[in-house]
C-alpha cells in the first residue's frame, strides 16, 4: 500500500498504520492503534499526550528498539519491521542517536570513551571536527577522562548528547531528556537540541510531557489511546498547553 506518507521524500522516519499490541487475549493492550505519522529531515518534533498514549512505544517502534505488531516502521527506505535482529542492531549503531530521561551512560567509562564508544563498536573513526564542535558547544571539554558518576545529571545528559551526535545519524531519538533535570540544565539540553537541527540539519523526534520543553521544537505531534490526536506547527507553550487539556476534555 502506497501512502502520502512513504512518497514523502522529506521524511526521515514514518511510521505507516503502525499498531503494537503487548500481551494477548483479555489483558491485550493496544499500545499503538494504526499510527501513521512522518518526521521530516531537518526538523525538530516533539511527541506529546497523556501517560500510556504511546509515545515509547512509538519511538522505541520507529528505533527497532521494539517490534510492533502490524505496519512499517520508516527509517529512511528501510522498513525496520522486516529486518532480522542482527540488521537492527546494525541500524540502531550506525543509524541512530539516542537520549533516555536516566542519561544510560556506561559508568566504568570516562566521558570521552562513552561519547565514541558506539562509533568504536560499528568500526568507525570520530569525526574530529564534529566532535570538537559537540563537546566545545556543550561545555564538557574540561569534564571528558570524567567518570558519570563524577558528572552532574546536566553533565551526564551533555555527554549522552555528544554521544547521540557524534555519528551523524539520520534521527535522534530522545525520550523525556529533560525529565531529570533542573529547569536551567533542561532549557541548555532543549537549546542545544534546537541549534543542532539548524546548524547540523540534524533530524530530532523528542518525548516530552512539558510544554514549555516543546516550545522548542518545529512541531507537535498529539498521541490519545495509541492514535494520533492532532499536532501543531511552530508550538508555543500556551497553544501546547491548550492542546494538552483538550485532549484531557476529550477522555
Ligand atoms: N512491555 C510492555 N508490556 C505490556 N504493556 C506495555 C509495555 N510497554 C508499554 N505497555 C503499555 O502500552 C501503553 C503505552 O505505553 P507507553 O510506554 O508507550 O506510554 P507513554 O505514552 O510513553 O507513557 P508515559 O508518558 O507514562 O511514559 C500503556 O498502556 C502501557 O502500559
Ligand atoms: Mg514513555
Amino acid at each position: 500500500m502506497q501512502t502520502p506518507v512513504l512518497q514523502d521524500t522529506m521524511a526521515a522516519v514514518a511510521a505507516v498504520d503502525l499498531t503494537k499490541v503487548y500481551g494477548s487475549g483479555d489483558t491485550a493492550v493496544r499500545a499503538l492503534d494504526g499510527v501513521t505519522v512522518g518526521f521530516a529531515r531537518a526538523q525538530f518534533t516533539a511527541i506529546m499526550g497523556p501517560s500510556g498514549s504511546g509515545k515509547s512505544t512509538l519511538m522505541h517502534c520507529l528505533a527497532g528498539l521494539d517490534t510492533a505488531t502490524s505496519g512499517q516502521a520508516l527509517l529512511g527506505g528501510t522498513d525496520l519491521t522486516k529486518q532480522s535482529d542482527k540488521v537492527l542492531t546494525k541500524v540502531r549503531r550506525e543509524r541512530i542517536g539516542f537520549v533516555f530521561q536516566a542519561f544510560n551512560l556506561l559508568p566504568q567509562l570516562t566521558a570521552a570513551q562513552n561519547i565514541t564508544l558506539p562509533l568504536e563498536l560499528a568500526g568507525r573513526k570520530p569525526d574530529h571536527h564534529l566532535y570538537a564542535h559537540l563537546t566545545e558547544t556543550l561545555g564538557i571539554v574540561s569534564r571528558l577522562d570524567h567518570r558519570p558518576g563524577e558528572l552532574s545529571g546536566g553533565q551526564q545528559q551533555r555527554v549522552a548528547l555528544a554521544r547521540a551526535l557524534v555519528s551523524r545519524p539520520e534521527v535522534v531519538f530522545a525520550d523525556e531528556p529533560t525529565g531529570n533535570l533542573d529547569s536551567r540544565s533542561g532549557a541548555e539540553v532543549l537549546l542545544f537540541l534546537r541549534n543542532s537541527v539548524r546548524e547540523l540539519g540534524q533530524t530530532i523526534v523528542m518525548v516530552t510531557h512539558d510544554p514549555g520543553a516543546a516550545a522548542y521544537a518545529d512541531r507537535v505531534v498529539l498521541l490519545a489511546d495509541g492514535r494520533v490526536a492532532g499536532e501543531i506547527d511552530r508550538p508555543d507553550t500556551a497553544s501546547v498547553t491548550d492542546a494538552l487539556q483538550g485532549l484531557a476534555a476529550a477522555r
